[in-house]
């Protein structure tokens, strides 16, 4: 082990509307030794993801000088498990930091054959799972069916619309820049593309619907959601994933009453939490590591190099810097 001083970055205090840089702050103190049972890992890549915007509120999950806690992927650098070995390639949920002392048990080995690490992350780990169990849990869709995504260039938005395709929906993206809509379209294959922050948004998402809208995946809420569901056809289904446009609010916002279109269209809306799939988490992912090496779904990553870097990169959600999965490469695999 050549570096002997570990970083990580805590919660300086707690956000109020839009996080800030200086509310996080990077610490230094000696690697950790592992316990019995534990290992050490370093991180190589580490997550940003939106739900750590709602922990950041919650004072017993991100507690003020603490470690922010997310997922990560790294390797086995000391191991005092019989399950580990030096070498191995793990993810877990340490967070940000660059060394870990770990449980075995609390983290799952990666096949670095199957694709490449990071995927763990993205496609193959949390947000990939995301998708699959909210379309075909929630949205169950039909060949034929329109299915619209909002956030559809993230990390789950772009999975949930291929893999719709996948079953022969109609797929509308809905996303906030120019240069978005073209890779949903061109390289993804979405059939019709909107842009919220549009002023024709509303119009130009009736144009993408011509057939009304079966299946909303909504991972923003807000306005843009406001205006799909006033699209929704009979007995349509909304699997609630997330509400990204309302995490940095610091009063309720107040939309119109979605109650009587619920009603009148026989709708379903339901909010589910991936970690309730746990158990059919293994399943999911062999499916989704078929598709991905069989070319049938694309994955992109949008990587910034560096861990003092996290923080810049968290804040990037908020403001749609990444095309696909956001992460933070913290080191090379040795
Ligand atoms: N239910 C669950 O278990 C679960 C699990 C994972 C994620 N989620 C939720 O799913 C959603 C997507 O997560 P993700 O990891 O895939 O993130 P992501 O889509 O990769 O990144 C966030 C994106 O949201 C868009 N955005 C930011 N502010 C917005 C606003 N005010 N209005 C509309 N769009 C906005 C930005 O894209 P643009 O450039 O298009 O604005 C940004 O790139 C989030 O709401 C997250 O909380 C839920």
């Amino acid at each position: 082990m050549s570096a002997s001083i570990n970083r990580t970055i805590v919660l300086a205090s707690r956000p109020q509307g839009m996080p800030t840089e200086d509310q996080f702050r990077i610490q230094e103190e000696p690697i950790p030794a592992p316990a019995e049972e534990e290992v050490v890992v370093r991180s190589l890549y580490i997550s940003v993801d939106p739900y750590m915007r709602n922990m950041m509120n919650n004072t017993s999950s991100s507690p003020i000088d603490q470690v922010i806690r997310g997922g990560a992927v790294g390797q086995v650098i000391s191991s005092r498990s019989g399950k580990l070995r030096e070498g191995d390639i793990v993810s877990g949920m340490w967070g940000w930091q660059e060394y870990a002392a770990v449980k075995a048990d609390d983290l799952q080995r990666i096949d670095p054959d199957q694709a490449p690490i990071s995927t763990a992350l993205g496609v193959l780990g949390m947000p990939g799972l995301t998708a699959y169990f909210g379309l075909f849990d929630i949205g169950k869709p039909e060949p034929g069916e329109t299915v619209v995504v909002s956030g559809a260039a993230g990390a789950v938005g772009t999975i949930v619309g291929q893999i719709a395709k996948l079953k022969g929906c109609r797929v509308v993206g809905i996303a906030g820049s120019e240069e978005k809509l073209n890779y949903l379209k061109d390289d993804l294959g979405f059939d019709a593309v909107v842009n919220y922050k549009s002023d024709a948004f509303d119009s130009q998402l009736k144009e993408a619907c011509p057939g009304g809208v079966d299946i909303y995946f909504d991972n923003v809420g807000g306005p843009v959601s406001d205006a799909v569901i006033g699209l929704i056809n009979q007995k349509a289904r909304i699997p609630l994933c997330g509400q990204i446009s309302t995490y940095n609010l610091d009063k309720v916002d107040v939309g119109p009453r979605i109650q009587p279109q619920l009603l009148m269209k026989r709708a379903m809306i339901k909010g589910f939490l991936v970690y309730e799939y746990e158990e059919q988490y293994p399943e999911a992912i062999v499916q989704l590591a078929r598709w991905v090496q069989g070319e049938k779904i694309q994955y992109t990553e949008t990587v910034l190099d560096g861990f003092e870097r996290l923080p810049e990169a968290f804040l990037g959600l908020f403001e749609g810097s990444n095309t696909g999965k956001l992460l933070v490469k913290v080191a090379e695999v040795e």
